[in-house]
């Protein structure tokens, strides 16, 4: 009987377990839960005699690969994938895979909710604006970006976007890709990222970029902390008085924005993007799925490494 391992320090909703559980059964999967677990050993311990396993955010490194004796599979249930060493994965002979769009839709109404708090002053008594009629950029076109683009545009937004993979995609729905970076920073009173964090993103939103964005701009981060070079944000939050960062995940340098900033920002204690029920259900179905797939069909069409 295959085991399949739910590792999930940020537990997903009750109802999504449920039907993982049942989804499992049914297929004659044996199925162990460690939630909100305290330690890396709790890990290494639970993934020593598993088949598979399905994670969120939890950090399957080379040590926990190398500790999982018989694991074929891993499915991160949700969009990125910068958790697990993909590197010592496929040293292993570990399947990654990812659950690509399941969760977008949460996290793209985050992303619009946080350029309502920041359009609004916080709410802080302070007049504020209004998100209709203004320019949204969308950094990166992805399937978050694609459900912040479907909502701007209902609430009356411009919407313009940079991409470099999704051009096409982009131009067939007749949105105005900018040439460069810069422009969109640029062109738009909102700006949400939307890219990855791996490879050329790291640290990419950095002064050069930043430098371009209009004072009384809204910067909303729903992707990485990694993205965002933090030193050339402070300085140029220090330079453009009117300029808010609003995002999911406090970044490294909040002490600075504590102390220089206040009413220009928001950070979600904990990463918040994905925390519905929904994203929960679509994900964790979507990774059971994926892994009885593998197993029974030998499908690896998610499959990132
Ligand atoms: C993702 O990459 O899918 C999101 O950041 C959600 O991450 P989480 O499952 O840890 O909330």
């Amino acid at each position: 009987m295959k085991k399949v391992l739910i590792a999930t320090v940020k537990p997903f909703a009750p109802v999504a377990v449920k039907k993982i559980n049942k989804i499992f059964k049914k297929a004659g999967y044996e199925v162990q839960l460690i939630e909100k677990y305290n330690s890396k050993q709790d890990l290494l311990d639970a993934v020593a005699t598993v088949d598979a396993a399905i994670i969120r955010s939890d950090k399957f490194d080379a040590e926990v690969l190398n500790a999982a004796k018989n694991l074929k599979i891993v499915v991160r249930a949700g969009a990125g994938y910068d958790n697990v060493d993909l590197q010592a994965a496929t040293k292993n002979d570990i399947v990654v895979m990812n659950t690509p769009g399941q969760n977008a839709n949460a996290v793209a109404e985050l992303a619009i909710g946080l350029a309502i708090l920041g359009i609004r002053e916080l709410f802080s008594g302070k007049p504020g604006g209004e998100l209709r009629g203004r320019t949204l950029g969308l950094h990166g076109f992805g399937f978050v970006a694609r459900n912040v683009f479907r909502i701007a545009r209902a609430m009356g937004m411009k919407v313009i976007v940079y991409t470099q993979y999704s051009k096409d995609a982009a131009a067939a729905i007749g949105l105005k890709v900018t040439h460069s970076l810069e422009e969109l920073y640029e062109k738009s009173d909102v700006v949400s990222i939307h890219v990855p964090a791996k490879g050329e993103h790291i640290k990419s939103v950095s002064y050069k970029v930043l430098k371009h964005l209009k004072d009384g701009s809204i910067l909303v981060n729903t992707a990485r902390k990694e993205v965002i070079n933090e030193p050339d944000l402070v300085k140029l939050m220090g330079k453009k008085q009117g300029v808010k960062y609003m995002s999911d995940v406090t970044p490294d340098c909040e002490k600075e924005f504590s102390e220089k900033f206040e009413g220009r920002y928001f950070f979600t204690p904990k990463k918040a993007g994905a925390q519905t029920a929904e994203a929960n259900l679509n994900a964790g179905v979507a990774a059971a799925e994926q892994i009885i797939d593998f197993f029974e069909k030998g499908d690896i069409a998610c499959k990132v490494n």
